[in-house]
């Protein structure tokens, strides 16, 4: 979400004559976009606040000016914090503003040095009403926020104070959007949301109609050119009958779904006001599996959450076993200031986090490498999104999100390609063009993908 977010702030600050610097070296302008979901995040933001202070001061004995803005979650949650703590920064300015960024700069240029603009509110009218068409093409490979914020106030997360109130962009908006994102030279385009499957946009701007993600995906999948569609992230309580029914029915979204859990505990989940047991989470992977047999799961977990005892823990390991992941997300538990679990008295002690973090990690591990070793052998379709670290090599995406390098010539950079897989690591595939049939039309959908994965091995 934040790469896209940057990416619109550019859009934003295009027709002001700012275009993206190399190194913030004698830059014009440095954005600080940020991220508050987990760990020191504020203490971050300062410490590079000092690092980022010596250039403003270089530029400034230049006799040239910067500006220095803190963007993103961090700058909503700690808001004029910031402006007293780095007297440095002009501009402070939360997720729902940026498109007000041209105002706060003009602001900031007459202002005197110290004396910095903040715009941290939640404003009535959507950012999206008023964002430019997108200035630069990102690429094969794009991403289309179309949901933002959250009302499900799990105890441990921040975004809904952070992010605000769910909100669904209209569907005609979306549409759009994907139209020229298409036009632009995207094959793949990724549905971005903090809980994306709770997207319930006005499929017209007089009608009540409201679509939900699955309809959504199904009208953006008949859009021409448009090879491949993934959204994240989502939650267990979203994944509608409509929307599981999607996976089975679009070829063009591809196997794959990040769906997190966060604990195989049901007295954790409830701690946490999941609003979901470990079964309804079992549940629906095998509705999922069911409609698409081949999907490649992904999950995020937190350990150590206050009061998850060795019992709670070892819940989570038996689901993560019975289950089965792609790969996955692991984290300590990390209290957010103003979160109802910062304030739970019964924290686990570091030492027993980190513990139930490395098994738990050891066994996600072992999945992603089984499942990665499952695809040496097969045909996947690949994305060649990237050029890689040795020459005569592409980086691209399986369907199934694997990372996939492959020995291509840079002209097929930007082409949907067949790869026969010929070596698993633990991070990622390495392959070669599929036969003769590599130099390029070939039908960019799934391909052979492995199936059903990890009912074959048993996991
Ligand atoms: N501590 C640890 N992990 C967290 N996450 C969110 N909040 C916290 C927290 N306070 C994790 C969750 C979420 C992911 C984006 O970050 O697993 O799904
Ligand atoms: Fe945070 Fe996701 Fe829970 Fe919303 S559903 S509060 S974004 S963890």
């Amino acid at each position: 979400m934040n790469v896209y977010d940057s990416a619109r702030m550019a859009d934003v600050l295009a027709p002001l004559g700012y275009e993206p610097a190399g190194s913030p070296e004698g830059a014009d302008m440095i954005v600080l976009n940020t991220c508050h979901i987990r760990e020191k995040a504020a203490e971050k933001v300062f410490s590079e606040l000092g690092r980022l202070k010596q250039f403003k001061i270089a530029k400034e004995a230049d006799g040239g000016r910067m500006l220095i803005a803190v963007a993103g979650c961090v700058a909503q949650a700690e808001g004029r914090e910031i402006l007293r703590r780095a007297p440095q920064v002009d501009v402070v300015l939360g997720p729902q503003t940026y498109h007000r960024l041209p105002e706060m700069i003009a602001k900031a240029m007459r202002a005197a040095p110290g004396a910095g603009v903040l715009d941290t509110d939640f404003p009535p009218e959507s950012k999206f009403d008023h964002l430019p068409e997108e200035a630069a093409s990102q690429g094969p490979a794009a991403f289309l926020s179309v949901q933002e914020g959250c009302d499900k106030f799990c105890t441990f997360c921040v975004v809904p104070y952070t992010r605000g109130a769910e909100f669904s962009r209209p569907v005609g908006q979306v549409v759009a959007e994907a139209e020229r994102l298409v036009a632009d030279g995207a094959l793949e385009i990724t549905l971005l949301g903090q809980n994306v499957n709770a997207y319930h946009g006005q499929a017209s701007v007089e009608g009540a109609e409201i679509w939900g993600l699955g309809r959504l995906i199904r009208r953006l999948a008949g859009i021409d050119g448009l090879k491949r569609l993934r959204y994240t992230t989502s939650h267990p309580r979203d994944m509608d009958d409509d929307l599981i029914e999607t996976h089975g029915a679009v070829k063009e979204l591809m196997p794959y779904l990040h769906l997190p859990v966060q604990s195989g505990s049901d007295r954790v989940l409830e701690a946490m006001n999941r609003r979901h047991t470990a079964d309804d989470y079992r549940r629906i992977v095998e509705r999922l599996r069911r409609a698409r047999p081949d999907l490649a799961l992904s999950s995020d977990f937190i350990v150590g959450f206050p009061g998850e005892t060795d019992r709670d823990f070892a819940e989570t390991l038996r689901l993560v076993t019975e289950t089965g992941f792609a790969q996955a997300y692991s984290f300590k538990y990390s209290p957010r200031p103003g979160t109802p679990a910062a304030m739970a008295e019964c924290q686990v002690p570091e030492a027993v986090k980190a513990g139930r973090l490395a098994m738990l990690q050891t066994l996600l591990n072992e999945q992603q490498a089984a499942f990665n070793q499952m695809s040496v052998g097969k045909t996947m379709s690949v994305l060649l999104e990237r050029p890689g670290r040795r020459s005569g090599q592409l980086v691209g995406r399986s369907p199934h999100m694997q990372a996939v390098h492959v020995s291509a010539p840079e002209h097929l950079l930007g082409r949907v390609v067949d790869v026969e897989i010929e070596a698993g690591h633990p991070n990622s595939l390495a392959g070669c063009l599929a036969g003769d049939r590599a130099a390029g039309a070939i039908d960019p959908g799934v391909g052979a993908a492995p199936d059903g994965p990890f009912r074959q091995a048993g996991l």
